[in-house]
């Protein structure tokens, strides 16, 4: 049976949400009742520069990345040409006619969750999320099924291998300054990670407008179960972050990326860095979009605190298992 798509119920013209996505009165939120804090801002554009200056950026990533589990980068070297281009790939996909999406429906029932898909299954208390997805692995190329990707815009598959080998240089640059300021060798979490076989995933989320924004989410409160989660977006606000108690919305910053931190890095330093809690929110009358690349171990890698960084005063604080395996027990909710 195919999947209503969200976009499809947004589209009908219904003045009001149907019952599954209405949140109970606990999670309902608006972006106006979060705190005015905001997540820490880096600007990597001397992040290799000599003596105290360098250090300083470097410190700043560690010290976020333990404060609060997120941050944003700027000058973090992707054009501003390159990130319009993602975007601009994206947004072509979902304008196109609901019949040539449904062409590249996923299976998520089945576990094949390449593809455009929506989350049909109710959580617990019964709800759905206000949010439709195109979903494809992006790194390393041999683990890329291309047939899967967006034929149309044709420009869809050769932005994105250029947006996945940028964000790799990114990610590798933010990677030796978490090894480092974990006190490890420089190559030390990327090797922890799987080295050249670390992977990514791009999970292009849209969110449609909603006629009652402040009964809806988008996506509930959760973690990632990445490594690290390196996201851009539309210029639409929507995020929110937990911290010390209260939720943060995350100002919009153009071409700024969006750094969280993940379950494998928090496991990883044995909880040093904190894998942040996030949601997002909906709006009334505008499409939210955002692109979240997850970057992950390879299944088989076995994942547990480093033991550098254990001791007998610091014993490990998670059981070591492989990727898949920690995945297979969140998705199902067992303990980890
Ligand atoms: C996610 C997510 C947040 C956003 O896809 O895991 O948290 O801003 N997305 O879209
Ligand atoms: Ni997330």
């Amino acid at each position: 049976m195919a999947a209503v798509r969200v976009q499809s119920i947004a589209g009908s013209g219904l003045t009001s949400i149907p019952s599954e996505f209405i949140r109970p009165v606990h999670e309902r939120a608006t972006i106006d009742d979060s705190t005015n804090a905001q997540i820490p801002l880096i600007d990597l554009a001397d992040l290799d520069a000599p003596g105290y200056r360098g250090e300083e950026i470097r410190a700043q990533i560690g010290s976020a990345a333990r404060e609060w589990g997120i941050f944003q980068v700027v000058n973090h070297g992707i054009s501003e040409q390159l990130i319009q281009r993602l975007q601009s790939v994206g947004k072509e996909f979902f304008d196109l006619p609901q019949e040539e999406k449904e062409s590249y429906a996923n299976d998520s029932l089945s576990g094949v969750m390449e593809g455009y898909g929506t989350r049909l299954a109710r959580n617990l208390n019964g709800n759905r999320e206000w949010i439709d997805y195109f979903f494809h692995m992006l790194w390393p190329p041999s683990i890329r099924n291309l047939h899967v990707w967006p034929k149309c815009p044709s420009s869809y598959t050769e932005v994105n291998d250029e947006y996945g080998r940028a964000l790799l240089q990114v990610l590798n640059k933010l990677i030796l300054v978490l090894s480092i300021y974990l006190g490890l060798k420089g190559g030390g979490l990327k090797e922890a990670l799987g080295g050249e076989d670390l992977e990514m995933e791009m999970k292009v989320n849209y969110y449609p407008p909603c006629p009652q924004p402040e009964l809806a989410l988008g996506v509930e409160a959760h973690t990632d179960m990445s490594a690290m989660t390196l996201l851009v977006s539309n210029q639409v606000p929507g995020l929110q972050v937990h911290k010390d108690g209260h939720w943060v919305t995350v100002d919009y910053i153009p071409n700024a990326i969006i750094v969280h931190i993940g379950d494998q890095l928090e496991i990883l330093s044995n909880g040093k860095y904190k894998s942040v809690l996030h949601r997002s929110m909906v709006s009334k009358d505008k499409v939210r979009m955002s692109w979240a690349v997850f970057c992950t171990p390879p299944n088989n890698k076995v994942i547990g605190p480093m033991k550098e960084l254990t001791n007998e005063d610091n014993p490990p604080l998670f059981n070591a298992k492989t990727y898949e395996e920690f995945k297979y027990r969140k998705i199902n909710k067992l303990e980890q």
